[in-house]
């Protein structure tokens, strides 16, 4: 009783300190519920295949190739040709690779269903070729297939390291200079958290420290890029320097030298001697941060005023009130942090503290043999020890990334649903000079928010559109799953493919003609996918209407009540006009 008491008050302080925190959350200037999204064409995979109709896709990735965009689920890859998707969803290929070894999976006391072949790596290795693993019953194996046929090319290759044995561990792959970069775990018990690299004919398979928590902690890897020298994974994992309150996860960014070859035969050999990794830092400034601490989904590296950058969304702890936030942080911010100060824990009871500049050794732990610190040495492998044996035992620097402005673009506090993934275009309008980014929810929904930048350091976000875009009807089949797990965006076709487990969903960027034939209704949309033409009709911009449209982004107009403005300013364009031609 007096416990529960406790918790209650407890809860009712922390919702107040965060309604004092948090900005009031944003209201949708426009919603497209249900009866209207129901029409979007949908794919829920091949009814023919029993296990489909049964089980449900089981969807697991998207990846867009040129006018492909290709599913990788259970047990299948489908092609979906984007030219010939506006009314259906249909596979004009597909390739099904089921597993061989259902009877012994089920007999190491795992269920049914884990044991088919969830394929959760899918990425192209140059122009011809992808690479695709899979599960396989919790034994993992990867193929090569051609891009145009998804016929099958050479040996099979093991899948370890490469692809997470069971469905639920989270996996990013990425090619980069011929090499496959894979994070995964890299046994059944999902223990042996890895970052790999692998396949290439020039460089040594490099790994993590393997069991090394200062490495990687339990992590949850989402994204990779390459960028520069480097490639840089995004992830959450526990914190290892925050203790005091238990678990604690902590989002992060960790990068790879492209050249490393690894360290010497005495120290860090098949190791990578360029780990580095540091805190992102999403918070709501204020007397006591509020922390947006869990990574959600991050983009590529876009451009935000001008500057390489990768917007994130993240949540809040799991034990805490549910809060979404999206932060965008600068490529160079990541930069300067990885250039910092080094953390240390001195003793296993004290504070971390940031190590002196005088006791890191040289040249500098973590630089690119050959470029800038480390431009005296040609390898990796000729590190001195020293500099080696520093980098094993601190690859953590002691900032936390800031992000874009200092706080989140967008937060959500007052919904039990978090956000999950995103997607943003940051060219979109007639003059390609907004930014619009999709944020999918666990409810079901998809977020349409245009963040603008002004001259000052500021970010005003605005709200434009909640489209329900979940239909149980369509995507149910073993259990509701409403949760948004992919965003793809195909700004050529003016659509974005939101998929669930079950079920992927084509919805358009904008529904312009909603607004009719009303001025007002269609400039207050603040939508700049959509323009009034002057023929009186609300459509979605094409870059086929050269000029001759109208928007108001800005919202500087006062356009009165819908019904004054279709006559007063049809009255007052058609004068205008005949005046000028007379
Ligand atoms: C699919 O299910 C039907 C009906 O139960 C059955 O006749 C058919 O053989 C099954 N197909 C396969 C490939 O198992
Ligand atoms: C995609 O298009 C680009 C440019 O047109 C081309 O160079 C590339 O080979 C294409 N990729 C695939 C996988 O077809
Ligand atoms: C986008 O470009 C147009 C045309 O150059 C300009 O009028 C408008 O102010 C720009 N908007 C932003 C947000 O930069």
């Amino acid at each position: 009783m007096s416990l529960s008491f406790l918790a209650g008050a407890l809860l009712c302080r922390s919702l107040l300190t965060s309604a004092l925190l948090f900005p009031k959350d944003l209201s949708p200037i426009n919603t497209a519920d249900l009866p209207g999204t129901l029409s979007y064409p949908w794919f829920r995979g091949l009814m023919t295949d029993n296990d489909t109709a049964k089980l449900g896709l089981d969807f697991q990735r998207m990846l867009k190739l040129n006018h492909t965009l290709f599913i990788a689920a259970r047990d299948h890859v489908y092609a979906i040709d984007l030219r010939q998707a506006k009314d259906a969803l249909s596979p004009d290929r597909h390739l099904t690779w089921k597993t061989q070894d259902m009877k012994n999976c089920a007999m190491r006391g795992k269920l049914q269903d884990e044991c088919y072949n969830y394929i959760k790596v899918l990425v192209p290795k140059n122009d011809d070729t992808l690479i695709a693993c899979g599960t396989n019953s919790f034994n993992p194996v990867c193929r090569t297939y051609k891009i145009n046929t998804l016929e099958q090319e050479g040996e099979e290759l093991n899948g370890q390291a490469r692809c997470p044995f069971d469905a639920k561990q989270t996996n990013v792959a990425l090619f980069a200079d011929g090499n496959l970069y894979s994070a995964t775990v890299a046994d059944f018990q999902a223990s042996d958290a890895v970052l790999y690299r692998s396949l290439g004919e020039q460089s040594p398979v490099l790994r993590t420290v393997k069991y090394d928590s200062k490495w990687l902690r339990e992590p949850h890897f989402l994204h990779a890029v390459e960028f520069g020298h480097y490639v840089y994974f995004f992830l959450r994992e526990i914190s290892m320097e925050y203790t005091t309150l238990g678990r604690v996860i902590f989002s992060r960014v960790a990068r790879v030298c492209k050249n490393d070859m690894g360290g010497s035969p005495r120290v860090l050999e098949k190791y990578w001697t360029s780990f580095l990794k540091a805190r992102l830092n999403c918070s709501m400034p204020g007397d006591s941060f509020f922390y947006f601490d869990v990574l959600q989904a991050i983009t590529n590296v876009v451009q935000v005023k001008n500057r390489p950058a990768v917007i994130g969304a993240f949540s809040t702890q799991a034990n805490s009130i549910t809060g979404s936030g999206v932060c965008a942080f600068y490529m160079d911010d990541i930069e300067k942090v990885f250039n910092g100060k080094f953390k240390e824990q001195k003793t296993t009871e004290s504070a971390w503290t940031p190590i002196p500049e005088d006791k890191v050794p040289k040249p500098r732990p973590g630089s690119c043999a050959g470029f800038g610190k480390a431009a005296a040495y040609k390898a990796s492998s000729e590190f001195p020890d020293e500099m080696l044996t520093f980098i094993k035992s601190y690859p953590l620097l002691d900032e936390a990334v800031p992000s874009v402005t200092g706080k989140p673009w967008f937060t959500r506090a007052n919904s039990r649903y978090k956000l999950t993934q995103l997607a943003a275009d940051t060219a979109a309008g007639p003059y390609s000079n907004h930014t619009v980014l999709f944020l999918g929810s666990e409810d079901g929904k998809v977020l349409k928010v245009l963040a603008k930048a002004d001259e000052t350091s500021a970010v005003e976000t605005l709200l434009l559109e909640e489209i329900s875009v979940y239909n149980p009807a369509k995507c149910s089949v073993k259990n509701e799953d409403r949760r948004v797990l992919g965003l793809e965006l195909d700004k050529a076709r003016h659509a974005l493919f939101v998929a669930f487990s079950s079920c992927v969903v084509r919805v358009p960027l904008s529904r312009c003609e909603t607004y009719g034939s009303c001025k007002k209704n269609c400039l207050a949309s603040r939508d700049p996918y959509c323009v009034w033409l002057k023929s009186g009709m609300c459509v979605a911009y094409s870059t086929d209407l050269s000029t001759g449209f109208e928007q108001d982004i800005e919202q500087l107009k006062l356009l009165g009540t819908c019904q004054d403005v279709v006559t007063a300013t049809g009255n007052h364009n058609s004068a205008g006009d005949s005046a000028y031609v007379s």
